[in-house]
């Protein structure tokens, strides 16, 4: 990938290093992610423009406490120390780190105490968010101090002419409100990067690394899900290898009402696409008969998946490439120091491992936000950009206990009914996901004067981050009043209709 400059944040596991890359980015500075422990050679052909030593919950004289090649701080670039990251550089340049008397944890005042480059333009007494018990009480040789806070003397130090700072506290949390200039200053008036990172130069960039990938007759092959990721590299693949790029979109038959002719538009009429749409309801329902546990349901789907995809794949003749959405995220979880969280489960519906494909992986350094930003640059339309996550197994673990024809179009319906009047009240975007849920129980109701016994219709709604933990969304009474009253008029084989209210943990998003 071509860039012109590039910041290498070196990770030694603390909670916001993600978040300090995001704010890197947002200044329009490419950045990337390394462990701490990546070696010299690795990390100076890395060909790093600057350093960021993220921060960490150690400290640093402890025994097995992460530290890095003291040759990093030889590499002649910038070197800006969050937290433990100041703390580490105090240690190996010469400084002390002591226990401090307080702790400091939240909103502290700082005061600034010399003119700096790092802290140009910052009110002479600031907000910042602290979250540490160490501290640096005396700066290594050649260091000013340039804010410290009540209980802090020194707060930030700076070695202008070896362009090394430290901040004690977190400039990429917005409980620092003057956090971003100070990056915005590390970044411009000191490292002189001009923030040309976008989009669109990411889409050219990485075109032509694409189409380098693959050898002149090599054909190149994207499961299509639905999904915004793989619909994200599939675009970015097709923008550089055009016809080339056959996608394949197995439709299981448990797909959400609708949604295989929007991919199908999408794809085929709008960015006239080579794609294969599979009709393999049938099939899928087929194996499902009579099964009703949860993981069964979930191993049946996924294995018969990856099948129906080898079969199309094998008509294709040759292929050598398989595109992936994987993002980075995912990336970093499995390539650090950090302890990786994995969710195992999340790959069903997921592509196989071992067909023996060499990988596109257009998306693997990029986050959700900048995904759904490439997406719209490439000419997505915005249902897809901005859908809701969906699981592999689809609709199976949505519909309790055994998976029917019937139950799946009644599921379907009311899915469209709730998402219908979430998006008419303007809450789809706030709601990380938002679907129907078909449990496995039938109630006595009247409709007509009929007594009837019917279906009940749960509401899932929640926001999250990242879909490890979440809350349930506060839906206004009103919203869920048309819901309800909806979803038991226009669909007759329902008469009840509940909302849970559960957040994750302890249950989990999907009822399977
Ligand atoms: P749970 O139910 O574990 O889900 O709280 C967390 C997030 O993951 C999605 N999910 C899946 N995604 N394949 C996927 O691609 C799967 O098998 C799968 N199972 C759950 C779920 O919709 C939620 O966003």
């Amino acid at each position: 990938m071509k860039t012109t400059a590039k910041v290498i944040i070196l990770d030694f596991g603390g909670q916001y290093t993600q978040l300090i890359a995001r704010r890197v980015r947002e200044l329009k500075v490419y950045c990337e992610i390394m462990p701490y422990n990546v070696s010299y050679a690795e990390l100076r052909a890395a060909a790093p423009g600057a350093l960021i030593l993220s921060g960490a919950s150690a400290s640093v004289y402890a025994q097995g406490a992460p530290r890095c090649d003291i040759r990093f701080y030889e590499l002649a670039v910038p070197v800006l120390g969050i937290c433990y990251g100041m703390q580490l550089m105090a240690a190996d340049l010469g400084g002390i780190v002591q226990e401090g008397l307080y702790q400091e944890y939240g909103k502290t005042n700082l005061y600034v105490r010399e003119n700096s480059e790092l802290l140009a333009g910052v009110d002479e007494q600031f907000t910042a968010w602290m979250s540490h018990g160490d501290q640096v009480v005396a700066a290594p040789p050649g260091f000013t101090v340039i804010a410290g806070s009540d209980n802090t003397a020194i707060a930030a130090m700076a070695e202008p002419k070896r362009k090394f700072f430290g901040l004690q506290f977190h400039p990429e949390v917005i409980h620092t409100p003057q956090g971003k200039l100070i990056l915005s200053n590390f970044l411009s008036r000191i490292c002189s990067f001009s923030g040309d990172w976008t989009m669109e130069n990411f889409v050219e960039s990485s075109a032509a690394v694409i189409r380098g990938m693959p050898g002149p007759t090599e054909k190149v092959v994207c499961g299509l899900s639905g999904g915004v990721d793989s619909a994200v590299a599939a675009a970015l693949v097709h923008r550089a290898i055009g016809d080339r790029l056959v996608c394949i979109f197995v439709d299981h038959g448990l797909l959400r009402k609708g949604e295989k002719d929007a991919v199908i538009d999408a794809f085929r009429r709008n960015l006239n696409m080579n794609l294969i749409a599979v009709d393999a309801g049938g099939e899928f329902l087929n194996l499902l008969r009579g099964v009703v546990d949860p993981e069964e349901k979930r191993k049946i789907i996924g294995n018969h998946f990856i099948r129906v995809f080898e079969r199309e794949a094998e008509k294709l003749g040759e292929v050598s490439y398989l595109v992936q959405g994987t993002l980075y995220p995912d990336v970093i979880e499995s390539g650090t120091a950090v302890a990786a969280v994995i969710k195992s489960h999340h790959n069903v519906g997921g592509l196989p491992e071992d067909m023996a494909l060499k990988l596109i992986e257009p998306l693997k350094y990029l986050f959700k936000d900048e995904v759904r930003q490439l997406g719209l640059e490439l000419g997505l339309p915005e249902e897809i950009i901005w859908r809701h996550p969906f699981p592999g197994p689809g609709l199976a673990v949505r519909v309790l206990g055994e998976v029917t024809p019937e139950k799946v179009a009644v599921l379907q319906e009311a899915d469209a009914i709730i998402i219908e009047e979430i998006k008419a009240a303007g809450l789809y975007r706030e709601i990380w996901q938002a679907f129907a849920v078909l449990p496995d129980v039938r109630s006595v109701g009247v409709k007509g004067d009929r007594r009837n016994y019917a279906h009940t219709i749960v509401l899932r709604a929640v926001t999250s981050h990242d879909g490890m933990t979440a809350d349930w969304y506060p839906i206004p009474y009103a919203v869920l009043g048309r819901i309800s009253s909806r979803l038991v008029n226009e669909i007759p084989q329902v008469n009840r209709f509940v909302y849970d209210l559960t957040s994750k943990p302890p249950a989990t998003i999907e009822w399977e």
